[in-house]
């Protein structure tokens, strides 16, 4: 069994780190003996507390993260409504013309996509919750807060940073963030312009030997192993999970997922207003074809498109239904179970674990 230090420090039994929306897919990854992080980005404000106190209840003392989006360029505060009246005409009339020509039907439910927006008001919020709670790793993406560092340090939580180059590697460090997550180009989600192989290498030197993962593109205990070998001391995996039963993945996505190879994911500012890799649908495509605008700025890109995201996903659209996804999505076959997902994680680890002491006789 392979094991890193960051294992030991974390009381995990595999470094395998797995990044979900789901708290079912979250609790199977610590029944199976990884190190869980749970995405608080899409959910409701008023739904957080209830969401914490169910993962405290089923995690049971066991070691989870919870991860949150802190881009810096967002409004202090701010309402949907107010946002919504102020879109520019041209963009309005755009996704408009595209409801019409693909009947999207308005989402019924209440959902983060379709009333909220990213502002600092809301992050202070999602802030004080994860403080509050019993998680033993906090980790933030596509921004820092030098606050949340401090204050999650302070009460013993592990933190953690994606970065997507070196620049973001050592503005983390200056800010005391104790483990780096490489996230290369080839991930599921925002990203940068570097390939996790290409990246893994450059966060490891300038992170002084505070531990790294690596993140982006992985799907196969043959990957871990390798990113392992390279000095990373585990992986981090998001897209892989979609695949597992307990994601309640919409029947179409899945299936798109299923039929789709690395190639037809692609890096677009459409789903967010920040580049953001995702699988191809009809609906990312009419943001490609000529004449279609420039997406509008994170959050705005939300305010003109959440309702139409929020409706594809809750009546499991198969033309236009789409998610974050990675290159990794090639390890998608079907549906699966985490517990299979891991069993077949750690059995790619031992099977180059094996191969390396062959070629090393
Ligand atoms: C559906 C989906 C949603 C994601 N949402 C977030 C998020 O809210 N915050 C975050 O830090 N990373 C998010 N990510 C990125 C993951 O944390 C991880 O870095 C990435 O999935 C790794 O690459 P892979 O998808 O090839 O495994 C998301 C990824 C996916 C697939």
């Amino acid at each position: 069994m392979v094991r890193t230090p960051i294992c030991e420090r974390l009381g995990i039994r595999h470094p395998v780190f797995g990044f979900s929306h789901s708290l079912d897919v979250v609790v199977a990854i610590a029944d199976a003996g990884g190190y869980p992080v749970l995405g608080l980005a899409r959910e409701l404000p008023h739904e957080v507390p209830q969401l914490l106190d169910e993962a405290r209840r089923r995690l049971a003392g066991r070691p989870y993260a919870i991860d949150l989006m802190l881009p810096s360029q967002v409004p202090e505060a701010a309402r949907i409504e107010d946002l919504r009246g102020a879109l520019p005409p041209a963009h309005v009339d755009f996704v408009q013309g595209l409801r019409e020509r693909f009947e999207v039907p308005p989402p019924v439910k209440e959902s983060f996509f379709t009333s909220q927006v990213r502002s600092q008001a809301l992050f202070d919020e999602q802030i004080e919750a994860v403080l509050a709670s019993d998680c033993s790793g906090v980790a933030t993406a596509i921004g820092l807060r030098a606050d949340l560092i401090e204050r999650a340090k302070a009460r013993g939580k592990l933190t953690f940073s994606l970065v997507g180059s070196v620049r973001h590697a050592r503005k983390a460090m200056d800010m005391g963030v104790e483990v780096l997550v490489a996230q290369g180009y080839d991930a599921g989600g925002h990203t940068g312009p570097v390939g996790t192989l290409s990246l893994l290498p450059q966060v490891i030197a300038v992170a002084e030997g505070r531990p790294v993962l690596a993140a982006g593109g992985i799907a196969t205990g043959e990957q871990v192993l390798g990113t392992i070998a390279m000095g990373a001391e585990g992986a981090w995996l998001g897209t892989l999970w979609m695949a597992a039963r307990e994601n309640h993945t919409p029947p179409a996505l899945l299936k798109r997922l299923v039929d789709s190879a690395s190639e037809d994911t692609l890096i677009t500012r459409a789903h967010s207003g920040k580049p953001c890799r995702v699988v191809r649908s009809d609906w990312i495509d009419a943001w490609q074809q000529p004449g279609a605008p420039e997406p509008l700025d994170m959050p705005l890109q939300q305010v003109l498109t959440g309702d139409v995201f929020a409706s594809m996903h809750e009546h499991d659209d198969a033309r236009l239904i789409y998610e974050a996804a990675g290159q990794s999505v090639f390890a998608i076959r079907g549906e699966t179970t985490v517990a299979a997902q891991m069993a077949e994680l750690v059995a790619g680890m031992e099977r180059a674990w094996r191969r390396l002491e062959r070629l090393a006789a």
